[in-house]
């Protein structure tokens, strides 16, 4: 089993990403801590929980991390992801405990507690988490085995801003640390994600299920992509955070490349972009895979298979 933390903003597709790590076997799940994000950290660490039960794993460890980026205003997203973040289904308030250590410190409690190159990181959200931890202990880095984010765009733009992903846009500081940081790093950004949309067979599909998480799922999406439909005039939305869990299981659903990547961070006009060495036209470091294509199918059947599993 490979040894996971999730770092996330719930956020319906963070959800869906988190129910699809419940039920991968292939997966151990360390602990989930929250960030300040699509919604602020008092919703955002209540919607892991309400995820986490709803999967019916209330033994997962829920830690609570940064409330605000490193250096900048936190800028949310209710507009996208209504005002609880998980809008949609109606799941009720948690019972299981929000854990009492802060999640940069479960971050960091785990990494050293572990073998090095034992630990992935699989960030969902700002990366505002990893960062403090990569900052503030020199032997994390050097220990976690790979990060796996969502995050960023390049020939898709941005969806925040003309050129920025709002990941991060969110916390472009702590996005520049993690490609700094010299981890193994994937990243799956817009690119990528926009070739992953809800369709409606596909919703109908997890509806088909016939289970309570089924519906949950289906629910999630039906508000989700309600912003994305309007803005894009698409049939669905992309499902962008799945991706991240999905890149585990089955790697050959994604193709991409090992290129520079470097943020923005300077200018207010293009703060948060991911300046991607597609073609490699310079002699910065490759320091990321960055992966542009999905095999949409794939990934959809892949998830509702592991849906109908919870
Ligand atoms: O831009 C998409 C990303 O921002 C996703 O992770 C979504 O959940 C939001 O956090
Ligand atoms: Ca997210």
């Amino acid at each position: 089993m490979r040894k996971i933390i999730i770092d996330t903003d719930p956020g319906q597709d963070d959800a869906v990403a988190i129910l699809l790590a419940l039920a991968s076997r292939e997966l151990e799940v360390l602990g989930i801590t929250a960030v300040a994000g699509n919604v602020p950290l008092p919703l955002t660490e209540v919607n892991v929980r309400k995820t986490c039960e709803l999967a019916g794993r209330t033994d997962i460890g829920v830690y609570a991390g940064a409330d605000r980026p490193l250096e900048r205003a936190l800028v949310t997203a209710e507009h996208v992801h209504g005002k609880t973040g998980i809008d949609g289904p109606d799941l009720p308030e948690p019972t299981m405990p929000l854990r009492t250590q802060h999640g940069v410190d479960f971050l960091i409690e785990q990494v050293m507690d572990h073998a090095p190159g034992t630990i992935t990181l699989c960030a969902l959200g700002p990366l505002t988490n990893l960062a403090t931890a990569i900052r503030r202990e020199p032997e994390f880095a050097p220990r976690v085995a790979e990060i796996v984010l969502m995050g960023g765009g390049y020939f898709e733009g941005g969806n925040i801003t003309p050129a920025a992903e709002f990941n991060i846009y969110v916390d472009p500081e702590a996005a520049a640390t993690v490609c700094a940081a010299g981890i193994d790093l994937t990243i799956i950004p817009l690119d990528c994600t926009h070739k992953a949309l809800t369709t409606r067979a596909r919703v109908e599909a997890f509806r088909a299920i016939g289970t309570p998480v089924g519906d949950a799922v289906a629910d999630l999406i039906g508000f989700f992509e309600r912003f994305d439909e309007a803005k894009y005039g698409t049939d669905g939305a992309p499902l962008h955070d799945p991706c991240v869990i999905a890149q585990l299981l089955q790697p050959d659903l994604f193709t991409g490349r090992t290129v520079n990547v470097e943020i923005e961070t300077g200018s207010e006009l293009t703060r948060g972009a991911t300046v991607v060495d597609w073609w490699r036209v310079t002699d910065r470091p490759a320091n990321a895979t960055v992966l542009g294509d999905v095999d949409a199918e794939g990934y959809f059947k892949l998830l509702t298979e592991r849906i109908a599993r919870l």
